[in-house]
């Protein structure tokens, strides 16, 4: 994610105490990070604080966050309502491995919000919560197969990491049937038999699988939005389709709404699209980046639980995550901070319209304000195959061009934008517009010379991890 640096109008950041602190982490830690998605190389940021909209990095610089951790921090980093109850609450102690009345209110939360869930539990991070929604959907169901889409992720472990994110589409295999492409060494591949992979948006596609192979499918788990692939949107009646699919075969429908949830609504995608799924998981938004994290939804199936299923965890339902889960979703049922988020949301789009427009660049906002992306193309894209035809190279440069100047979303087209609450104070919409403005100017530039950087978008590339 270099910035092109012989383009004249890129200014430079300075980086001598983050690649000092690269050289030091790189000794302990694989990449010099604890995730492979944050592991950019000598460009590996290493963070200071935030706060609000904003984040400092260990060499000061400071940056209107667009990123803000991946999705989680929905209303601002280091939120004093959250974080004071979190503190009063974690004076108690944390972690007992027995239930406190945290957890009873923050899985009663999670129901009441989305109404049509009847019961849930808590795991700490979104990977879990999914790898239990996938065996509880086998147990249930009696069935062995998951079918996942193209592109989406749903976390690291081995059910969910099969043909997620490669750069080149040919690895994804024929259109009408494609190959479970694993992300990386290591997974078993009878573990990554279970899993088929279909296309977004294809209802055609979903029902000839289902007629071939339905009598051996437990669920389809579905981001409701391509999450990571710009939050590329269900056509209008897919979700509607695919439900009424599901229910014809016997098939359980996950709703992943790890991004989507307690953002696109208070009730998250199911609510905002009028879908009633089987089960559904929820992490981020719903501790404002304390990692909280539960799956839940129907009763009869979340009841395999206790004797039938196994679910556990030393830190599921710990305090930290409880009393987060708590005051976050309280803040959002009882104020009008999803709202701000999307005005937000909004009024950045009108911005980069009015940069955008007299380029005569074809481009499309894919996603949801909350949650959105920004796609060079004049076609609407429908499914992750489609991302290899935009200009992603152009949005790439932007992206890590923006960085330079003050605003830090991240620094590969596949991740949309995220928008909390805080951003709505201040010039920091200003702020974001001008960083993308002068960014764009300077990549259209560098093309120009022939010189537009090229981003390697390293650990997020799957093609590059086998
Ligand atoms: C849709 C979706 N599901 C699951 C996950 C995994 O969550 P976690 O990173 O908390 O394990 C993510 C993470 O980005 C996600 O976007």
């Amino acid at each position: 994610m270099t910035a092109d640096p012989t383009a004249p109008s890129t200014p430079r950041l300075s980086r001598e105490r983050q690649l000092d602190m690269y050289r030091r982490a790189t000794k302990t830690l694989p990449g010099g990070a604890d995730s492979n998605f944050r592991a950019w190389g000598e460009d590996t940021i290493y963070v200071d604080r935030g706060k609000g909209g904003l984040v400092w990095d260990l060499d000061g610089n400071e940056y209107v966050d667009l990123r803000m951790g991946y999705g989680p921090v929905i209303l601002g980093h280091g939120d004093d309502r959250v974080d004071d109850y979190v503190n009063e609450r974690m004076r108690r102690g944390v972690s007992f491995s027995l239930t406190s009345e945290d957890e009873v209110r923050a899985m009663e939360l999670v129901c009441e919000l989305n109404g049509w869930v009847d019961m849930a539990r808590m795991t700490v991070s979104g990977t879990e919560a999914t790898m239990h929604a996938m065996r509880v959907a086998r147990a249930f169901t009696g069935r062995t197969k998951i079918v996942k889409f193209e592109g989406q992720y749903h976390g690291v472990h081995d059910y969910a990491l099969i043909s997620v994110a490669p750069n080149n589409m040919a690895e994804l295999g024929d259109q009408d049937n494609p190959v479970g492409l694993a992300w990386g060494r290591g997974i078993p591949e009878a573990v990554a038999r279970t899993i088929i992979p279909a296309r977004y948006n294809n209802v055609e596609f979903l029902r000839r699988l289902f007629e071939r192979e339905g009598d051996d499918i437990a669920a389809i788990i579905v981001e409701p939005v391509l999450g990571n692939a710009q939050g590329i949107m269900p056509q209008p009646g897919f979700h509607q389709a695919m439900r009424a699919l599901t229910e014809e075969f016997g098939i359980l429908l996950i709703f992943d709404e790890v991004k989507t949830g307690f953002r696109f609504g208070r009730g998250g995608a199911a609510e905002y699209f009028g879908i009633r799924p089987d089960l559904a998981t929820y992490a981020k938004a719903m501790g404002n980046g304390y990692p909280s994290a539960a799956f839940g939804g129907r009763r009869e199936i979340m009841e395999m639980m206790p004797s039938k299923v196994s679910h556990g965890g030393t830190y599921a339902g710990n305090r930290v995550a409880a009393a987060a889960a708590v005051k976050t979703l309280e803040i959002l049922r009882d104020t009008n901070a999803l709202e701000v988020i999307e005005a937000t949301g909004r009024h950045i789009q009108d911005g980069l319209r009015e940069v955008l427009n007299p380029t005569g660049l074809p481009y499309q906002f894919t996603g949801h304000p909350s949650m959105f992306g920004i796609m060079f193309t004049d076609k609407v894209a429908s499914e992750y195959r489609d991302w290899a035809n935009t200009d992603h190279e152009l949005y790439d440069a932007i992206a890590v061009g923006m960085h330079a100047r003050g605003a830090m979303p991240e620094p590969d087209s596949r991740e949309p934008w995220f928008v909390c609450e805080a951003h709505a104070g201040g010039d920091t919409v200003d702020r974001v517009i001008t960083a993308f403005e002068d960014s764009l100017a300077a990549a259209l530039e560098a093309r120009s010379r022939g010189q537009l950087a090229k981003h390697d978008s390293g650990a997020m590339s799957q093609s590059a991890a086998g």
